[in-house]
Formats: structure tokens, C-alpha cells, sequence
């Protein structure tokens, strides 16, 4: 059968070899990685079992957070985010020509509060830490927080202002790259998914799909997000570390807004949508593909978001959803060469696959049109976990 873009795909490009390449996975990730690529002339075909944005990019907050997501030992993630949040805005505005769509980025900063001693304590360790990181962090006093924030609770110990940290709505993103891919030429299958690798002298050359269809492509790229782990189309030696890590998140509406910026504590983040909407995230799950939401999970969030911001007893619950991080051995993505001749990987994002985006779609993009990696894209080559596979 041949391959069809929501309708049909030329006859020349399907013949075996006819993309260049060929993404699997329309979350942001893949999407941002087809879309860089076909707007440096590559012949790009992006297959989607679902429909765009259906996976985790249809849950995700859209944090832009690299400094409150600093953690211990993670600089090879560090660096990649940092580097990733300062191209956004250009990203942003990119991405909003090429679809004529408003993308919705929002330099809002971000407030991380601690509700008591010990929570302050552990907090004043982050803030060293990103102190000592280089990092844009500014510890306040209570009365400095609530002036930022006038809604957050009187119980407030301190808290960081990360003031460089922003947002944007993971949802218009898909929508906007979805539309700037296909004015870019690029085609999109979508209701199907790769059910055989197709090899050729070692090589991958592209896949047969479930619906039968043949898709030629000089190079894949697997961008699957949590499924990118199960991609059983591909050797077992080819398929990626990458495991779903469950994540319950919430989203809240009132006619007044309760916070200015992204506001969190140890348990719960809130991040405010232009259109007035909420964001409650998220719950953080070693469950497998388990989908339930639970009545523990929203509890959890509904009553840690109270005690930060009252004021969100008022408001009215429109969404409670599921989402599956991609989570990888070390919490940093893999991008670039896979296990495999023709292979290429853009998985593993975990918590951070929204901020993510332009640093690993012009990593790839690069990779597909024959260029070195480079910058933090180096430290993201997903041969680290290979080389560790031999050690042990
Ligand atoms: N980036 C926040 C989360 O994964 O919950």
C-alpha cells in the first residue's frame, strides 16, 4: 500500500528510498525536529500512530524552567537546558512566522516557596546550588514573596525568584508546528505506526507500517516519547533506555487570575495561562503505562496547591489528564545516532521535552543534513548509555 499524507503522498516517494527522512512521533519533539529539517530543504515525512500532540505534549505544563529544575549532578542536562531556554524566543518567534500562528511564549518568571522550616531548609540547598551553578536564582524573604505574589499563603518561609524562567502552552505549539511543517513541504501520516524495520545491508532504511504501507527514508529518526522504549519494530539492541514515567496533572479556571508567574513548592508547580486557565502538575509515577486517575493523585495536588495559593479553592476544575514522561537513565534526552546504521534518536526528555525542543530539533536537523553536532547537543549523544552497557 502506498504511503499517505492524510490523503496521499507523491508516487516518486514511494519507492523504498524517497525521504530523506522520515520522524516517528508527532509530539513536539518530533514535530520541531521534521519541521527544522524540511525548512533546510530535507524531504520529510512524519508518522504518527495517533493524531499530533497526542502524547505527553498534550498534558505537559510548558515549563521553560531550567533553573527551578536544577538538580544535583545533572549538568549535562543543565547545560542542555539552558542552552535550549535561551534559543526559545527566537524559536518562538520563528515558529510563529512559519505557521502565521501566535505561539503563545511568556517570559513570566517563576517563584519556588518553601511552606515551612524544613522546606526552607532544603530549599536555601537549592538556591546554593544554583548560586554555585552560575544561575539567575534571588532568594526572598516571606514579605518579598507575597509582594510578588499577593494570593500565596501566609504561611510562607522564603522562596527563589528564578526570574529568567517562562512558559508556553505545549497544545498552540503543536498546533503551530503542524501547520509550519506542512507550509514547509512537509508530508504527515497520521492513524498508523511502524510495524517492521526495512534493512538493507545493516542499514535501516525506513518501515512497514501496520497498515501495510512501505516508507523508504535515508535516515529515521524515533521520536516516540515514552513508547520509544517499546519501539519493537527495531532490533532489541536499537530500541532506547527510555521508560514512561506517569505524571497526573490538572487544569483550573477562574475569572480572576491567581498568580502572575509559575509559582511552586516542594510538592506542586502552577503555571498561568494568558487565557486565564491553570495549571496544576504534576503527580510523578513509577507506574508503567497505568492511566487511572486517582482520586490520590488529585488530592494530592488540589490540597498542595491550596496551601500555596488559597485562592484556588474558587476556582473550577475543566481538566484532570494523564501524561507518560519519557524518562531516560539519567534524566537527560537522548539525541542523535541510535544503535543502528540510519537511525537517529530524539527521545528521552523526561521533564523537560517543551524546553527541549529547539535545541534537539536543530540537533537533529544538523545530524539529518550531514553536519557534527555541537555545543550541549554533544553530551546528549545517547552512545553514553551504550558505552556503559559494554562496562558493565
Ligand atoms: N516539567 C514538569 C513535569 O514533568 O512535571
Amino acid at each position: 500500500m502506498p504511503a499517505q499524507g492524510g490523503g496521499s503522498l507523491p508516487d516518486d516517494r514511494d519507492n523504498g528510498s524517497g525521504y530523506d527522512a522520515l520522524v516517528v512521533g508527532a509530539g513536539v519533539i518530533g514535530l520541531a525536529c521534521a519541521w527544522r529539517a524540511a525548512e533546510r530543504g530535507l524531504r520529510v515525512c512524519l508518522l504518527e500512530r495517533e493524531r499530533p500532540g497526542a502524547g505527553a505534549s498534550s498534558v505537559a505544563a510548558g515549563m521553560l524552567a531550567p533553573v527551578g529544575e536544577v538538580s544535583w549532578g545533572e549538568e549535562r542536562l543543565l547545560r542542555a537546558n539552558l542552552e535550549s531556554a535561551a534559543a526559545w524566543p527566537a524559536f518562538a518567534a520563528r515558529l510563529g512566522e512559519a505557521s502565521g500562528r501566535e505561539v503563545g511564549y511568556r517570559a513570566c518568571g517563576a517563584l519556588h516557596v518553601a511552606l515551612d522550616r524544613d522546606e526552607a531548609e532544603e530549599l536555601r540547598r537549592r538556591h546554593e546550588l544554583q548560586l554555585s551553578l552560575g544561575l539567575e536564582s534571588e532568594w526572598l524573604r516571606p514579605s518579598e514573596c507575597r509582594r510578588l505574589e499577593p494570593g500565596l499563603a501566609t504561611s510562607v518561609a522564603g522562596g527563589i525568584h528564578a526570574a529568567t524562567e517562562a512558559e508556553a502552552d505545549p497544545r498552540v505549539i503543536v498546533s503551530a508546528l503542524a501547520e509550519a511543517f506542512r507550509r514547509a513541504g512537509g508530508e504527515m501520516v497520521t492513524g498508523d505506526a511502524p510495524a517492521e524495520a526495512l534493512v538493507e545491508g545493516g542499514r535501516l532504511r525506513g518501515v512497514r507500517t501496520r497498515e501495510g504501507r512501505e516508507i523508504g527514508a535515508g535516515t529515521v529518526v524515533l521520536a516516540a516519547g515514552a513508547w520509544s522504549g517499546e519501539a519493537e519494530w527495531l532490533p532489541a539492541q536499537a530500541r532506547p533506555p527510555v521508560r514512561p514515567v506517569k505524571g497526573q496533572i490538572l487544569v483550573l479556571r477562574g475569572a480572576e487570575p491567581v498568580a502572575d508567574r509559575i509559582v511552586a513548592s516542594r510538592w506542586v508547580y502552577l503555571v498561568p495561562r494568558a487565557d486565564g486557565r491553570l495549571v496544576v502538575g504534576a503527580t510523578v509515577e513509577e507506574r508503567g503505562f497505568e492511566r487511572t486517575i486517582t482520586a490520590g493523585g488529585v488530592h494530592e495536588l488540589l490540597r498542595e496547591s491550596y496551601r500555596l495559593l488559597p485562592d484556588v479553592a474558587e476556582l473550577e476544575i475543566t481538566d484532570m489528564s494523564v501524561g507518560f514522561r519519557p524518562g531516560s537513565p539519567d534524566n537527560a534526552p537522548l539525541v542523535g545516532a541510535g544503535a543502528m546504521d540510519g537511525l537517529v534518536l530524539a527521545t528521552g526528555h523526561y521533564r523537560n521535552g517543551i524546553l527541549l525542543a529547539p535545541l534537539t530539533a536543530e540537533a537533529v536537523a544538523a545530524t539529518l543534513a550531514g553536519e557534527p553536532p555541537s555545543g550541549a547537543a554533544t553530551g546528549l549523544d545517547p552512545a553514553r548509555f551504550r558505552r556503559q552497557e559494554a562496562l558493565a
